[in-house]
């Protein structure tokens, strides 16, 4: 199917990021919201990231008014009529977003794709709530999405192929990178992103190493940004609702650090509020080291030394559990990650760099923090059974990938 006209539903940060990418790509575009002000602030924060462009030198003036001319802002579904494809992305709750899509289900032509940037919650849940779930399918963006290339494509269990395959190639024609992930609490990228964070909040409030060490170290070790910077732009709020799900689903390996709620109570929530582990404007104080100094009375078991390499762990166990589950092939789980958080190429995913750890370092790594600090770091099945068989990564030419 082409797709000749698109919409998108909330003109948040995401949705008018979304809308934005889309009308770069020289679709015309319809942003709704609950009300015209809420329209025109998405319209604006479209303009800015154009005259961003337009200031860097990587567009002209013209084209950005032929890019704006594109975007059209409503706030009635009816204008939804002509779309071939609507992306929801307002509220992450599965309620609200329910009674979204049912309603602008009413109005759109019979084969129009309904797709949703929800970051965490079931696709097959939200489907069934519409009258053709077949249509309904994950569509998620990374944020800045006029800037990430990774888009994760989650079928739902009722999702057509025809829908997955128009939805791959749609993602395609932005200009992005999609892979298609089967459905699981938190999907692939922050199923594996949350345990390193979560992780790093734990090392935080066990004192071995600062915020600031940690976040220099992770980039030094090539990531774009260390992990709290990165916290504080997602939302700590957002982190704290996506770790809670990951738990819900997953149990105790997932299980939170109270870090993340204390900073989400304390208001403390990010660059969007101004402050959270670091401050963005000078009136305001973060209340970061009095939750520390709170939590350290009650700190979590098993101090140790803090590295880059161990604060990853995490993310290798999860990335092999996800293999197990036949989530993403290794290659898309290596590009997934590298294309949705900066993991640094020239390491090739979490995956390429667990075969050049060695496999065999890595699950004793992870036998001796399961002893020391907690059930959290059970190696996934699959590690041991690839060691068994001498699948050590690099060292033996064969691991997660064949050398
Ligand atoms: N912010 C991120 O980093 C990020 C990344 C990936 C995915 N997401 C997901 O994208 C979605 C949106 O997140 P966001 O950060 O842009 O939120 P946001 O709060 O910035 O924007 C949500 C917008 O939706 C609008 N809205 C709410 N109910 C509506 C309705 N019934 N009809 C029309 N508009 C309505 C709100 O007025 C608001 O403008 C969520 O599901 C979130 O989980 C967010």
């Amino acid at each position: 199917m082409f797709i000749y006209k698109a919409g998108v539903i909330g003109a948040g940060t995401m949705g008018s990021g979304i809308a934005q990418t889309i009308s770069f790509s020289g679709l015309p575009v319809i942003l709704k919201d609950v009300d015209m002000d809420k329209v025109n602030y998405g319209i604006q924060l479209i303009k800015k990231i154009y005259q961003t462009r337009v200031d860097k030198g990587k567009m002209s003036s013209n084209e950005m008014e032929q890019k704006m001319a594109l975007v059209t802002g409503t706030t009635s579904n009816e204008d939804f009529k002509e779309c071939d494809i609507i992306v929801e992305a307002v509220y992450e709750n599965a309620e609200v977003k329910k009674k979204v899509l049912t309603e602008v289900e009413k109005h759109i032509p019979e084969n129009a794709i309904l797709a949703t940037n929800t970051s965490a919650l079931s696709i097959t849940e939200l489907a069934a709530a519409v009258q053709h779930s077949e249509r309904v399918v994950g569509m998620h963006f990374f944020n800045p999405p006029s800037v990430m290339k990774l888009v994760e494509i989650i079928p739902g269990l009722q999702t057509s192929n025809d829908v997955v395959q128009d939805t791959l190639t749609f993602a395609e024609s932005l200009r992005k990178i999609p892979v298609r992930v089967k459905e699981c609490t938190g999907f692939l990228v922050n199923r594996l992103l949350m345990p390193y964070l979560n992780e790093a909040a734990f090392i935080a409030q066990t004192g071995t190493a600062t915020i600031l060490e940690m976040d220099e170290a992770m980039r030094q070790f090539g990531m774009p940004m260390g992990p709290f910077v990165l916290m504080d732009l997602l939302g700590l709020d957002v982190c704290d609702d996506v770790a809670n799900i990951l738990y819900d689903a997953y149990g105790s390996r997932m299980q939170p650090s109270s870090l993340l709620l204390e900073m989400k109570q304390a208001k403390c929530l990010g660059v969007k509020s101004k402050v959270g582990f670091y401050t963005y404007d000078e009136s305001k104080t973060s209340k970061f080291p009095e939750i520390l100094q709170k939590l350290s009375q009650t700190s979590p078991q098993g101090v140790r030394p803090f590295s880059p390499v161990q604060s990853l762990l995490p993310m290798i166990n999860e990335a092999a559990l996800c293999l197990e589950e036949n989530i993403a092939s290794p290659m898309d789980i290596d590009m997934a990650m590298m294309a949705g958080t900066g993991f640094p190429s020239e390491k090739g995913g979490p995956l390429h760099y667990a075969d050049q750890l060695g496999l065999d370092w890595v699950l004793q790594q992870l036998q001796l923090l399961t002893k020391q600090v907690g059930e959290r770091f059970w190696p996934a099945p699959l590690l041991k059974r690839m060691v068994a068989a001498g699948y050590l990564g690099t060292k033996t030419k064969k691991g997660f990938f064949n050398y």
